[in-house]
């Protein structure tokens, strides 16, 4: 092999693996279009994406184009993109204008002119995601090469277009999605209310903190919500240590406190003795009790009582966070420890997420433990958590 195809395919390897970095589509597209460009010595390259659902295709990215607006227009089926398309096959055309499946459409919206078109299909295993093109060859025509090497970066393009649409559609991100809908508009009608001339002082403070409150819910939203998809990836890591249990309970406690104080809640602690040390990651462990903790506070009646108790039960330690508020309906109670539920009408009682259940599951559960909630209307709610207490550190960091 020549030098020259050397470093050519040297330059391919990397232009792959840079592609496939990134889980934003439009970023994504203009990656390959520009590796596309360079790997085949191209004027331009341009991607076509294929709406299979649809039988559809649309002109998506170039590198020719600076603004998004040519994005989705649609390129008829009997076009060489659609050819490819049909036929899973690349095709060269060295003088698009004897060609008849050309289509003038994108040329006209672009002002660019295509004498010579190398396309190649985008196919993953099982799908043809869309066609990659690149446009006029800058010195003679396109080789055997130059259609391999795209080949190559194509079939790295369409496993990372196939990956961020996977990731777009994963029912994690489309209900985050749908529940930032719900501050977002919030927020958007609060700011159109402030910019009209009329409203009284006390409307203006109104609006102002409702703003506030819901943009300060947002980003509880964002935090919980990358915390819990950390989580359920599994790429967190748990570190294990000997934790002394009351002492994180009683930490847990004394940041929870002036919240309480501020409800008038009676806090009830009887510190459990000989309580076993236990082994877990204590910041996540933390994060278990503060969340529990702060629902017993937010769904709490003002004056109420917030009782903790720990002690041990059947080999294994539980703690119980006690409150006297309005209680849990038997139809929730199948539903608490789903993402973003929360009982119908508690958000006119405290302002919430619907995440941190879900979170505190997860972490029990990655403990090797397990939580319980038993609850009565009109007199309260108990969530008790179990966990197994091994004395052996090289045990628990086996399993956790
Ligand atoms: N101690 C509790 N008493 C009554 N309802 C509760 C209690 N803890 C949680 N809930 C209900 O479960 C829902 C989910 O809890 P959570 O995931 O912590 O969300 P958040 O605290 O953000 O509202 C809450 O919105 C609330 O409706
Ligand atoms: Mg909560």
């Amino acid at each position: 092999m020549s030098d020259k195809i050397l470093d050519r395919y040297r330059r391919l390897v990397e232009l792959s693996r840079d592609v496939a970095s990134t889980l934003e589509l439009d970023a994504l597209l203009n990656r390959i279009v520009t590796a596309a460009k360079e790997i085949s010595e191209s004027e331009a390259a341009s991607i076509l994406l294929y709406e299979e659902s649809l039988k559809q295709l649309f002109f998506q990215a170039s590198t020719n184009l600076d603004s998004p607006m040519m994005g989705g227009l649609r390129v008829p089926l009997d076009s060489i993109a659609g050819w490819i398309i049909n036929n899973k096959k690349p095709l060269v055309i060295q003088d698009v204008s004897q060609d008849s499946r050309f289509f003038g459409g994108v040329a006209k919206a672009t002002n660019f002119q295509s004498r010579s078109i190398l396309g190649v299909p985008l196919m993953t295993k099982n799908k043809t995601v869309g066609v990659l093109e690149a446009i006029n060859k800058l010195e003679g025509g396109y080789t055997e090469e130059d259609q391999e090497m795209l080949m190559v970066l194509g079939a790295q393009a369409a496993i990372a277009i196939e990956n961020t649409r996977l990731f777009l559609q994963s029912d994690l991100i489309s209900e985050m999605v749908h529940e930032l809908r719900t501050p977002l508009g919030s927020i958007n009608s609060a700011t159109y209310l402030l910019l009209r001339p009329e409203i009284s002082a006390e409307q203006y403070q109104k609006m102002v903190s409702i703003i506030q409150g819901e943009a300060r819910r947002l980003s509880e939203m964002t935090t919980s919500f990358l915390d819990l998809s950390r989580l359920e990836s599994g790429r967190v890591q748990f570190i294990p240590e000997e934790i002394n249990l009351t002492n994180l309970l009683v930490e847990c406690a004394n940041i929870t406190f002036s919240s309480m104080v501020e409800r008038q809640l009676q806090f009830e602690w009887d510190p459990p003795k000989n309580l076993p040390h236990i082994v877990g990651d204590k910041d996540k462990l933390k994060q278990v009790f503060l969340n529990l903790l702060s629902n017993a506070v937010k769904y709490n009646t003002s004056k109420g009582t917030l009782t903790m108790k720990a002690g041990t039960r059947d080999g294994r330690v539980f703690v119980s966070i006690i409150d006297t508020g309005p209680g849990i309906p038997k139809e929730s109670m199948g539903s608490l420890f789903k993402k973003f539920y929360r009982v119908p009408g508690t958000e006119k009682l405290a302002q919430g997420t619907g995440l941190g259940l879900s979170i505190v599951k997860k972490i029990v559960e990655t403990h090797q433990g397990e939580i319980k909630v038993k609850s009565k209307v009109g007199e309260g709610t108990t969530f008790t958590v179990y966990l197994p207490f091994r004395r052996e550190k090289a045990k628990a960091e086996a399993t956790l």
